[in-house]
């Protein structure tokens, strides 16, 4: 399978270096302090660096070439996502991240938080020279961003066991949580490359869709995926209590939704077991994913609306990859 990085033509390691030099060049913590060491292994523990990525993707829509600026936006995108992961290991209570153990299981909870505040944190400052040249929208990367995921999870936790949440809501918070970073990635390349604001408003709801249609699938897979390559048990989500699109689809099915609804956080492992094995041999996976093709549908039709730009080409790649099941 062709690699993202190599399909957009987009050297990861120049991507890599940029994020490595927010920690190099911070001038507050000497780099072989453990703050940067750990910050400096966090990245370095792999990661596709698909919003940096979409930053890249986007300032292609515009005619400046600011290298330097693309660069140090896209490696603050990998910061704020990779803050938000250490926060959602800790919440989700998940012991593996990418396949090692996620960094509260490392280095505790305590000092795993003070890492994901202090990256999160830093980065409103590190692009705040942005700011200083009155480009809000790099302001809007850094505050508004954190603002909104934080206001996902806890429209997430808000709902959990909650099987009457509304499927307004679930895409809600699957906006805020998943799908508004991945926009504003898109957006604020475009803004970065000088490109015209109505086309860096098609980008974000290009990346809006394609962030939905992701979650989605993520949350999909939590059903159809193995425990092994899951690193946790099918239908894990229904286990803590998060109302998947499956699930609300599950709950229209008489025979399936007491059952649904009998769970709580203390229902027996193999009870919960049988609910999922019924759920993946229900219709619900496959009417979720069509709502997720939909979303890539919709998706498809803005590239069409950016056909004048040559950049448009990378929106199909990045269109294909996130239709993938491999992702
Ligand atoms: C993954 O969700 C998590 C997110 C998309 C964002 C979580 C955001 C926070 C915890 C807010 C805190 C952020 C900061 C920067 C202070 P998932 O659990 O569905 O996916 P997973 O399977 O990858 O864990
Ligand atoms: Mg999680």
């Amino acid at each position: 399978m062709t690699r993202l990085d190599e399909e957009l033509g987009i050297s990861l390691r120049s991507v890599d270096r940029a994020i490595e030099n927010m920690v190099k060049f911070d001038k507050d913590i000497p780099r072989s302090s453990p703050l940067a060491q750990h910050i400096l292994q966090l990245i370095h523990s792999g990661g596709k660096r698909v919003r940096p990525l979409m930053v890249i993707v986007g300032s292609r829509f515009g005619p400046s070439k600011d290298e330097k600026k693309t660069m140090r936006l896209a490696a603050a995108a990998e910061f704020i996502h990779a803050a938000s992961l250490i926060h959602d290991d800790i919440i989700d209570d998940s012991p593996l991240r990418r396949g090692e153990p996620a960094l509260h299981v490392k280095l505790g909870v305590h000092d795993a938080l003070h890492v994901g505040n202090y990256m999160s944190a830093r980065v409103v400052e590190l692009i705040s020279e942005y700011s200083a040249e009155r480009e809000r929208f790099a302001y809007d990367l850094s505050s508004l961003v954190t603002t909104q995921l934080c206001l996902g999870e806890y429209q997430q936790l808000s709902h959990l066991y909650d099987y009457d949440v509304h499927i307004e809501e679930y895409l809600e918070k699957s906006r805020n949580k998943t799908a508004q970073l991945m926009a504003s990635c898109l957006k604020i390349g475009a803004l970065a490359g000088g490109a015209e604001e109505n086309t860096a408003d098609l980008l974000y709801s290009f990346g809006e869709k394609l962030g939905i249609a992701f979650q989605i699938r993520d949350d999909i897979l939590d059903f159809t995926q193995s425990a092994q390559k899951l690193g946790k048990p099918a239908g894990s989500d229904l286990r803590k209590g998060q109302v998947t699109l499956p699930v609300l689809f599950a709950l229209e099915v008489d025979a399936l939704a007491s059952r649904i609804r009998s769970i709580g956080p203390d229902t027996p492992s193999e009870q919960v077991d049988a609910v999922v094995a019924s759920i993946q041999q229900s219709d619900a996976l496959r009417q979720s994913e069509l709502v997720s093709e939909q979303y890539l549908d919709e998706a498809r039709e803005l590239i069409c609306q950016l056909e004048a730009y040559p950049a448009h080409q990378d929106l199909n790649v990045l269109l294909n990859y996130f239709s993938g099941r491999d992702n």
